[in-house]
Order: C-alpha cells, then structure tokens, then sequence
C-alpha cells in the first residue's frame, strides 16, 4: 500500500478514477492528501466528501516558484507521500519538487508523447490532421512534458471530431491507464534506466490499428 499525494487545479476526473480504482481494489493505494492551487477547483469537493485531507494553496502564497514548491514538497512529506500524481495540475513544476521526489512524480498528458507537448494538445492534434492521439503517462522529470513514459494508450481521431468529442474519447483513456500505472509502481514494477521505463512481466498489446481501417474490414 502507498501513499499517494495528488496535484489538481480543477474538475479532478483523474482523481476521481484514482479513488474509483481504489475502491473497486484495482489500485493498492490510498490518496493521502489532495493539495490544489486553485481554491475553487472541484477536485477539492470530491476529496473532502471523502474525508481526503486537502491544502490549497494559491499561486500567490508564495513570492516564487521555488519557494511554493518547497512548501508543496513539505506538505507531501508530512502526508509519508510515497508518490506524487499531478492530475490537472495546471502549474509547471520546479526542481524544487522534481528533486524533492525523484521519478517518483507521474502526470498524465491527454496527447501521444512526444507529438503535442504543451497546452490545448486536443486542438493541435485535430489541426494537425493526425489519424490517431491518445494519452500518456510518465515519469516527471525537468522538461514540459518530456519525463520517461510509463503507459500510452491510443484513440483514432474522426474527420467529424471536435475538441470536445476527441477530449473526452481521449479522458476515457486517461481514466483507465493512470490507475494502471499508479498499480504498477506500487507493486515495484517500474524500473527507470534512462529514458525509458522497464516494466516487469508486461503483456504486450497485439494488432495493429489504421485509419481509416483499410478496405473489406468489418464495418469499413
Ligand atoms: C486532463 O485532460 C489531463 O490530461 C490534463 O488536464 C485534464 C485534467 O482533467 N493534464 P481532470 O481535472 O483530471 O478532470
């Protein structure tokens, strides 16, 4: 069982599947403190009706990056944080924290990494025309968006998708592979050499995917 210390600025889905992974048992883990900079994310309802101890800490509360990082690794130690999950977090983080908690800080990107870093990912994939997007997690390291990736999974983009449609095809995803990544570091299935991340007794996905699904496929 780990502790898990998590990062919000809003709606908190992700949270959310955390908390649900937990209860169902897929996830041998238990959320030890929610710490938002945003005092109205929702995020911070779904963790106190839980019971889930909150600190929110606005972007003002401290005259530097730095030093509001310090403040958050401090927090985290005082919860026995084992692992730090930024979940909407919509904050660059600093070395202050990345060293404070050495590969022991995941986020989740609603793009395929390395395609899209940044913001608003969902629009640049549809104005790029990509055929495919999805989500990433990874490890956290000093880059935006650049830590070593732990699990991916894919999405097709429809030529009639919006941000709206390709966002939340993509969150489904992101709901369902950040509990799996958060279960395979608690059970020290995670080894970083590098830039890469060694799982131990992975399955590999078979199949390959296309799009558009090539002619005389099922449906096609
Ligand atoms: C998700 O799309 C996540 O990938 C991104 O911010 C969004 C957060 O959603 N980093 P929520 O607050 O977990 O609902």
């Amino acid at each position: 069982m780990i502790n898990l210390g998590v990062l919000v600025s809003g709606k908190g889905t992700n949270l959310q599947s955390l908390l649900d992974a937990i209860e169902a048992g897929r996830l041998d883990a238990r959320v030890a403190v929610v710490v938002s900079n945003n005092p109205k994310a929702f995020a911070l309802d779904r963790a106190r009706s839980r019971k889930i101890p909150v600190e929110v800490i606005p972007n003002t509360a401290f005259p530097s990056r730095e030093e509001y990082d310090r403040n958050i690794a401090g927090i985290l130690r005082d919860h026995a944080v084992d692992l730090v999950i930024l979940a909407g977090f919509m904050k660059i983080i600093t070395a202050e924290l990345i060293n404070a908690f050495p590969m022991r800080i995941m986020n989740i990107h609603p793009a395929l990494l390395p395609a899209f870093p940044g913001l608003n990912v969902q629009k640049k994939a549809l104005e790029y025309g990509a055929r495919f997007s999805g989500a990433t997690v990874h490890f956290v390291d000093e880059g935006i968006d650049t830590g070593p990736i732990i699990i991916q999974a894919v999405v097709p983009v429809y030529e009639e998708d919006t941000v709206e449609t390709l966002s939340s095809r993509i969150l489904a995803e992101e709901h369902r592979i950040y509990p799996e990544a958060v279960q395979l570091f608690s059970e020290e299935r995670l080894k970083v050499a590098g830039r890469k991340v060694i799982i131990k007794d992975h399955r590999k996905p078979d199949g390959k995917m296309e799009n558009p699904e090539a002619r005389g496929a099922a449906g096609g």
